[in-house]
């Protein structure tokens, strides 16, 4: 396992709910401790005993590909058994609400829920409401804890810290809990921090965020030195925010042409799931910058991470409560 720069350190949490709260230390802790699981993947016997015994339930109300697998995958590392829950296969589609259908998944024993829903908050009521330790999967607009976490941990293996560097956020920063995380985690481990798009696409209130503005990508991508492309989420808007995709992409596109401005190591990022040729073009997402694949990679030794830390907790809070 990764040296711990401060030994004296105790993770607290029992829940990540999301890393507005979380300190520089703490982020920086589920980093040290990721590193240390990130060589489990390639040893021939991938499983680590920590969680054996102990019950995740994976319970994803919106689509997903990479979030739920890695959390499946990372919890199937640490031998927890996983009860995998969708909306569309489970009662919730009869009506039942959030909290009956955890309580109910609660009295068949499970320690962790990992949640992905789309109201902003839903993770956070759970964990007032139930004894499982609970980690957001993303909520709503609100946070993406796990997603900002392995982004940062994608930037410090390539460049060691975040200290100083130059990151841009590009597009629909609105309706993104990635740029909600996000914002957070990079600032707090020592970046500047741009969000670039339409002013349609902004989040009320950015000026009281601890991030720059610019409504041109053109003006800024040159003294970037990650630049994080962020999905048009159409699925969480009322009213199309621009003209049309075209123009979109003209301004806010990741092209060939356009990289050609940009510093030549710049770290291309994107969360997934791409849009080609809509916020990035084939070649820049699958060229020699983007880390877009080392970025899931990753994501298997953070999720692993947050939930050996919040799991230490509830362990060593149950048995002080039977003592
Ligand atoms: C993101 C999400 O679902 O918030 N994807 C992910 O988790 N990798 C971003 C998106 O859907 O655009």
């Amino acid at each position: 396992m990764a040296k711990r720069k401060d030994s004296k350190f105790r993770w607290t949490h029992r829940h990540l709910l999301g890393l507005r709260e979380l300190t520089r230390q703490e982020i920086e802790f589920i980093l040290d401790t990721a590193r240390g699981f990130e060589q489990i993947s390639t040893r021939s016997v991938k499983k680590i005993p920590p969680l054996r015994g102990r019950v995740v339930v994976n319970m994803f109300f919106e689509d997903s590909t990479r979030t739920r697998n890695s959390f499946t995958l990372a919890a199937n590392r640490l031998s927890a058994d996983v009860i995998e829950f969708t909306k569309k296969t489970s009662s919730v589609s009869k009506g039942e609400t959030l909290l009956d259908t955890a309580k109910n998944l609660e009295a068949m024993g499970i320690d962790i829920v990992v949640i992905r829903h789309n109201a902003g908050g839903a993770p956070k009521f759970l964990s007032r409401n139930i004894n499982a330790c609970v980690v957001n999967a993303g909520d709503g607009f609100n946070e993406h804890p796990t997603q900002a976490l392995l982004d940062a941990y994608t930037i410090r293996r390539q460049r060691g810290s975040l200290d100083g560097l130059k990151i841009g956020i590009v597009g629909d920063i609105a309706h993104s809990r990635v740029a909600g995380s996000g914002i957070w985690a990079m600032t707090k481990l020592g970046a500047e921090v741009t969000l670039i798009g339409p002013p349609t696409l902004m989040p009320a209130k950015v000026e009281q965020l601890p991030v720059k503005v610019s409504c041109k990508l053109d003006d800024v991508i040159e003294h970037l030195d990650v630049i994080n492309m962020l999905r048009i989420q159409f699925e969480r808007m009322g009213r199309n925010p621009f003209p049309s995709v075209r123009e979109y992409s003209h301004f806010f596109g990741l092209t060939v042409e356009r990289m050609k401005r940009a510093k030549p190591d710049i770290i291309v990022m994107h969360p997934g799931p791409i849009n080609r040729g809509l916020e990035i073009e084939s070649e820049v997402a699958d060229g020699k910058n983007s880390v877009i694949l080392q970025q899931v990679a990753n994501g298997l030794a953070v999720r692993m991470a947050v939930l050996f830390l919040v799991n230490q907790v509830s362990v060593k809070e149950d048995k002080t409560k039977k003592i």
